[in-house]
C-alpha cells in the first residue's frame, strides 16, 4: 500500500512488509546525592518495526444495540455509503468529527510555504472505520435499526435512510447477571445466554469464532459499550491471578459478565476494551492478558465532561493557579443515565470520574502538599425528557495571587453517544495498530510488542489503565503527545517538541 509520504533517512527502511526505524528515546533521571539533586539525561537506542499490511478489522460489541452500539454502526455505514440528510438547518454530510484519528492533524515539519499538516490516520498504516465490520451482542433483542429508532440519537431522515441496511443487523444473546446493573435494565433482557458461567464463555468464544468466519475478516477486536456495572471486590483465590479467575469461572464463582467477556476475548486472542467505568480488569484478567500476550485496555471512555475537566485543570494548575473546588452536575435522559440511577452504577462512574486530576495536582508541589487536593465532587441525575443529549455543569473554582478567588462555571450540552462513537473507531483502530508495532533496544535486541496493559490510548479513556507501578496521565495533551510521538518514532522522526527555535533567530 503507498504511503501518504515517506520519511527520508538512513534510520528509516521502507520494506515490502514493514517500517522499520531506528530512534534516539531521550529522558533524565533523577537522583538525589550527597543532598544534591542531581539530573542526568539518558538515551536509549530503540528499532521500531510496524507491520504495513492493515488487516480487514472485526469490531464485536457488547451492548451493540445500545446508543453507542447502534449510533457508532449507523455512523459507519452513512459513511461508507457516503449519506446526506436534510435537517431543519441544512443538509447535512456523514463524517468523522471527534475521531482524533480521522478528524485531527499532526505537523510533519517545515515546507516552503510554512508548517506541513496531515490527518493523523495518515502517519502509519491503519484500518479505516469505513472498512471496519460489526458484530456484537446483546442483552435485547432489537434489531438494529429499531435500536437506532430506540435510541433517539440520530435525525430521522438519516435513519430512514438506515434502515433496510441495519435491520438485518441482529445482538447475539447475551451473558446477563441481574445484580450487576441496575434492576431497571431487566425488562429489556430478552436475548441472554443460559447455562452455567462456563459454558457462557465457551458460546461467547464460539461467536467470536463464528464471526471471524463467516464476515472474513483478518482480526477482531471485542469493546464493551454495554451498560456500566457495578465494581466487584478483588478477593484472594477467587479473582486474583488468572488461575483462580478460570477456575472461579469453572466452579460458577462471582464473575461480572465483563469479566467474563474479557476471559473469552483473551483466550480467543482477541484485544478486549472496556469502554465503562467498572473494574472488569480484576488482577486475574490482567494475569491471564500478560499470559496470552494479549491487549487489554480502558476504562470508560473520555467523552465530555472529564475530557474538558483534563484540560481545564491541567491548564489553572499548569497557570499556577491553585484549583480548590471542582463540582460537576451531569443530568443525562437516556438509557446509560436510566442505568447510572442506581446507586452502586452510579459509584462506578464516580469513581472513574474523580481521579481524574491527581496527576496534574501531584505534579505541582509548589501549590498542593503531599495530602492536599481539591474537593471534587460529581452529581449525576436522571431526567428522561432530554434523551441522548446530557447536560454537564461544572464550576471550578481556584485561589488566585494574593487571596483572590477565580470561579469558572460552564454549562456543555451534547448529544453524548455521538461523542462516544467516535472515541469507540479510534480505540479500536489504534489498539489494531499496536498489535502491528513491536520493537527492540540495543541492550535487549529481541523484538517484543507494547505491553498487554495498553496504556498508549489513555486520551480516550476517563480513567486510564496502566501496567502495575506506572504512572497514570490524565492531562488530555500529555495524553495526545504520548500517542502522536510515539508514532513519530515508529517513522524515526523526533517527538513534537514546539520549540520553533528555528525562528526565534535573528
Ligand atoms: P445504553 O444503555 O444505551 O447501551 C448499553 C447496552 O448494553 C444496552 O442496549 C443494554 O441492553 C446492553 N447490555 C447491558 N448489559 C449487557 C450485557 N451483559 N451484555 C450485552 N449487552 C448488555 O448506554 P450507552 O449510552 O450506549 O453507553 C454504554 C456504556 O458506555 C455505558 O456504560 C456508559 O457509561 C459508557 N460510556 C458512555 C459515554 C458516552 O458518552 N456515551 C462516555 C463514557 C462511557
Amino acid at each position: 500500500m503507498a504511503e501518504p509520504f515517506v520519511v527520508e533517512s538512513p534510520d528509516v527502511a521502507y520494506s515490502k512488509d514493514f517500517i522499520e526505524a531506528q530512534y534516539t528515546y531521550s529522558t533524565a533521571h533523577v537522583c538525589r546525592e550527597g543532598g544534591v539533586t542531581k539530573v542526568r539525561p539518558c538515551s536509549t537506542r530503540f528499532t521500531f518495526r510496524t507491520a504495513r499490511h492493515v488487516p480487514r478489522l472485526g469490531l464485536m460489541l457488547v451492548g451493540w444495540g445500545g446508543n453507542n452500539g447502534t449510533t457508532v454502526t449507523a455512523a459507519v455505514l452513512a459513511n461508507r455509503l457516503g449519506l446526506s440528510w436534510m435537517t431543519k438547518t441544512g443538509r447535512k454530510k456523514a463524517n468523522y468529527y471527534g475521531s482524533l484519528l480521522q478528524a485531527s492533524t499532526v505537523c510533519l515539519g517545515a515546507g516552503p510555504t510554512g508548517d506541513v499538516y496531515v490527518p493523523f490516520r495518515d502517519l502509519l498504516p491503519m484500518v479505516h472505520p469505513n472498512d471496519i465490520v460489526f458484530d456484537g451482542w446483546d442483552i435485547s433483542s432489537l434489531n438494529l435499526a429499531e435500536a437506532m429508532r430506540r435510541a433517539e440519537v440520530l435525525d430521522w431522515a438519516l435513519q430512514e435512510q438506515l434502515w433496510p441496511h441495519m435491520e438485518q443487523m441482529k445482538p447475539r444473546p447475551s451473558i446477563y447477571i441481574p445484580e450487576f446493573i441496575a434492576a431497571n435494565q431487566e425488562e429489556r433482557a430478552d436475548n441472554v445466554l443460559r447455562g452455567s458461567k462456563a459454558e457462557q464463555v465457551e458460546q461467547i468464544r464460539r461467536d467470536i469464532r463464528d464471526f471471524r468466519a463467516s464476515s472474513g475478516v483478518d482480526k477482531v477486536i471485542v469493546l464493551w459499550t454495554a451498560n456500566t456495572e457495578r465494581f466487584c471486590d478483588v478477593v484472594p483465590g477467587l479473582n486474583d491471578t488468572a488461575d483462580n479467575l478460570l477456575r472461579a469461572i469453572e466452579r460458577g464463582l462471582e464473575v461480572s459478565p465483563s469479566t467474563l467477556f474479557a476471559v473469552a476475548s483473551i483466550l480467543e486472542g482477541c484485544a478486549y476494551i472496556n469502554g465503562s467505568p467498572q473494574n472488569t480488569f480484576v488482577p486475574g484478567a490482567v494475569e491471564l492478558a500478560a499470559q496470552r500476550r494479549v491487549f487489554i485496555c480502558g476504562d470508560d471512555f473520555k467523552s465530555g465532561q472529564t475530557k474538558l475537566k483534563s484540560v481545564l485543570v491541567d491548564f489553572l494548575v499548569g497557570a499556577g493557579l491553585k484549583t480548590r473546588s471542582i463540582v460537576s452536575y451531569n443530568h443525562l435522559g437516556n438509557n446509560d443515565g436510566k442505568n447510572l440511577s442506581a446507586p452502586q452504577q452510579f459509584r462506578s462512574k464516580e469513581i472513574s470520574k474523580s481521579n481524574v486530576v491527581d496527576d496534574t495536582v501531584q505534579a505541582n508541589p509548589v501549590l498542593y502538599g503531599p495530602q492536599d487536593k481539591p474537593d471534587h465532587c460529581v452529581v449525576i441525575k436522571y431526567v428522561p425528557y432530554v434523551g441522548d443529549s446530557k447536560r454537564a455543569l461544572d464550576e471550578y473554582t481556584s485561589e488566585i495571587m494574593m487571596g483572590g478567588t477565580n470561579t469558572i462555571v460552564i454549562h456543555n450540552t451534547c448529544e453524548d453517544s455521538l461523542l462516544a462513537s467516535p472515541i469507540i473507531l479510534d480505540l479500536a483502530i489504534l489498539t489494531e495498530l499496536c498489535q502491528r508495532i513491536t520493537f527492540c533496544t540495543d541492550s535487549d535486541p529481541e523484538f517484543q510488542s507494547f505491553h498487554s496493559v495498553l496504556s498508549i490510548v489513555a486520551f480516550l479513556c476517563k480513567a486510564p489503565l496502566v501496567p502495575e507501578g506506572t504512572p497514570v496521565v490524565n492531562a488530555l495533551f500529555r495524553q495526545r503527545s504520548c500517542i502522536e510521538n510515539i508514532l513519530r518514532a515508529c517513522l524515526g522522526l523526533p517527538p513534537q517538541n514546539h520549540m520553533l527555535l528555528e525562528h526565534k533567530m535573528q
